[in-house]
């Protein structure tokens, strides 16, 4: 059965505005950072950008040249912080080589951090605070499945893919002792030996590593549940990290490529600029 993620996120993206239109004075605004002119990260902060305008959340997007340095980044960010109509920030991933993402994601102001990427907010996760700000893809993730009624409760889930955005948030996120949680997590990355047998053994199949078609049916428990996290381009085309077309024949359940994880992604920012938004203004 397919999931969708797109009709879903259309939901919380709806019921978002409806919050938003209600606000009375000053509505929630993001600013994205953009550095540098790499076209797939121009798409995305163009989507997240529209989800802004579907929404009514204010936002901006301050586009930088690739030569920017991590001072005159930090300065930026120092300036967004400051300011008080901010109540996210958004500082588009990768940047280029000779700015350090680490330095940058630190420099963020905790409360204004809708990805979710700074030290305190993921310490804050994996310690089960739920002050947390949580990295959209992760919560996408986790909401898409519980909207589509498939509890992770007690199953093995596996992930391929460790990375900071997705595989290792989202790890400490489903093992968590709570609602919606309570998952038994194995991580899997480029160098775990006998892969096909643990991905086998998964009754939930989270793909995260960024390969096209790198999840064949061989790697598949028939009726298990599989999730594309994966945004690959191939001859034009948008492909995820899971052979579709062969394994949706064997799952239960799978989420598509366009059309599953990535809508939720946007619908999560919109829902964690709001929570920024609510916090700042005491209004929660
Ligand atoms: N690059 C790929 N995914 C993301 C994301 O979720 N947030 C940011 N800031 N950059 C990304």
């Amino acid at each position: 059965m397919l999931v969708n993620g797109k009709l879903i996120a259309s939901q919380i993206v709806n019921e978002i505005k409806e919050i938003v239109a209600k606000i009375v004075g000053r509505k929630p605004g993001l600013t994205f950072i953009l550095v540098g002119d790499d076209p797939a990260s121009e798409s995305y902060v163009r989507s997240k950008d529209r989800a802004c305008a579907a929404t009514q959340i204010r936002s901006s997007v301050i586009r930088l040249p690739n030569s920017t340095s991590e001072k005159d980044l930090l300065a930026q960010i120092d300036q967004l912080n400051n300011d008080k109509q901010v109540d996210g920030i958004l500082v588009q991933l990768p940047l280029p080589s000779h700015i350090n993402e680490s330095t940058i994601t630190q420099a963020i102001d905790p409360e204004k951090d809708v990805d979710g990427f700074h030290p305190i907010n993921l310490g804050k996760l994996l310690q089960g605070d739920d002050s947390a700000i949580i990295p959209c893809t992760p919560l996408g993730i986790k909401v898409l499945l519980e909207k589509s009624q498939i509890s992770v409760s007690g199953k093995h889930v596996v992930i391929v893919g460790r990375s900071n955005i997705v595989g290792k948030p989202l790890a400490a996120l489903l093992m968590q002792k709570k609602a919606g949680c309570n998952a038994t997590v194995t991580l899997c990355h480029s160098q775990t030996h006998h892969l096909s047998d643990i991905t086998r053994s998964a009754d939930i199949l989270i793909a995260a590593i960024g390969q096209p078609y790198f999840i064949r049916k061989e790697m598949v428990k028939p009726g298990a549940v599989v999730v594309d996290v994966g945004i690959n381009r191939v001859n034009g085309k948008i492909v995820g990290d899971v052979d579709f077309e062969e394994v949706e024949k064997i799952a239960s359940h799978i989420t598509p490529v366009p059309g599953g994880v990535g809508p939720m992604t946007i619908a999560m920012l919109m829902q964690n600029t709001m929570t920024c938004f609510l916090k700042r203004t005491d209004l929660v």
